[in-house]
């Protein structure tokens, strides 16, 4: 077991089964007591299981120490009692991984309302919910005269970052998750809280919604084993992010893919034109986009 992380309790949700499991042992690894938030069962987290348990057990036959939580993240009173127990059951709270998540993935001419509200409940006002749980308890301990050290590490993805086809609602709540991430990185910069994302990848049951994908489990591998879709590629990446050796590091996605870590850079200004203090005409700007903005002379652009 490493110290980085000694001392510390950590929230990770949807750590029953694939990356979330991943990072509940790889944090335990290095000396973090760990809350295993699941609400179990199938992928999309219907028919509850017990399966935070298996992790629990693992983690506690590697002599670490951890509990499970079967709360609803989408759900607020969950939300909060989650974060009441940790308090309560491990005496404090230092770290909060927002991982727990579905798919419903159709073309957007096929989705359901349903499919669309289901996906926004779990990845945005799920990892909102917990932020803010987190946030008002870290609050509570600096108006207290304790020095924090939060962190709060989300999850993001590629569909959130650039797109992806029958993704429209999943893709939507991933990129909130971004907006949400450096947002709240600006608001608990002054309570010692850092916040940021990150994109991992992996074999797991999300990804088995795709026909042929086989499922990794984290502990199908052993702890220094390498392949390039273990759900806990990313593990040790957010192990960092969740330590005191990254205290400068806040506001940031980073994609964590195969063997590579990409630091995402989104959203700039790349061109501009000014109107010089009149009002724009709709039937002349065609030329200004075209010659100022994508730097073409052609009316369509083309
Ligand atoms: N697998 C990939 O390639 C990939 C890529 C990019 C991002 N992600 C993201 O990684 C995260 C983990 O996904 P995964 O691939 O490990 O899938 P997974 O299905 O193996 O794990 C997700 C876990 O979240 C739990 N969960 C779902 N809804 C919940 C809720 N309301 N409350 C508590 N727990 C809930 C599920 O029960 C499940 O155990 C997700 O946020 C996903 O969007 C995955």
């Amino acid at each position: 077991m490493s110290p980085l992380l000694e001392g510390k309790v950590a929230i990770v949700t949807g750590a029953a089964h694939g990356i979330g499991r991943g990072h509940a042992l790889e944090l335990a690894r290095h000396g973090a007591r760990v809350v295993v938030n699941d609400l179990g069962g199938a992928v999309d987290g219907a028919g509850a299981g017990r399966d935070a348990d298996e992790v629990v057990a693992l983690i506690e036959k590697a002599g670490g120490t951890a509990i499970a939580d079967y709360g609803n993240i989408a759900v607020e009173a969950d939300v909060k009692s989650l974060v009441d127990r940790t308090v309560a059951e491990l005496g404090r709270l230092d770290i909060v991984v927002n991982n727990a998540g579905i798919v419903r993935d159709k073309a957007i001419w096929n989705m359901s309302t349903d499919d669309f509200d289901m996906v926004m409940a779990v990845h945005v006002r799920g990892t909102w919910l917990t932020t803010r749980a987190a946030a008002q308890h870290w609050r509570g301990r600096v108006q207290a005269g304790e020095a924090v050290r939060g962190r709060i590490i989300n999850t993001t993805s590629g569909a959130g970052l650039s797109g992806n086809f029958g993704q429209s609602n999943y893709a939507t709540a991933k990129a909130a998750i971004v907006g949400l991430t450096l947002t709240t990185s600006l608001e608990l910069a002054k309570l010692g809280v850092t916040v940021n994302a990150i994109g991992p990848g992996g074999m797991t049951r999300i990804t088995a919604t795709m026909a042929g994908q086989p499922v990794i489990e984290p502990d199908d591998l052993g702890p220094d084993e390498y392949h390039p879709m273990d759900p806990a590629g990313s593990s040790p990446l957010v192990a960092w992010l969740a330590s005191d050796e990254s205290q400068l590091i806040t506001g940031q996605v980073i994609r964590a893919i195969h063997d590579k870590l990409y630091l995402m850079k989104g959203w700039h200004e790349a061109a501009s034109a000014s109107s010089n203090e009149t009002r724009w005409k709709a039937e002349t700007l065609g030329s200004t986009v075209a010659t100022h903005l994508f730097g073409t002379r052609a009316a369509g652009l083309g």
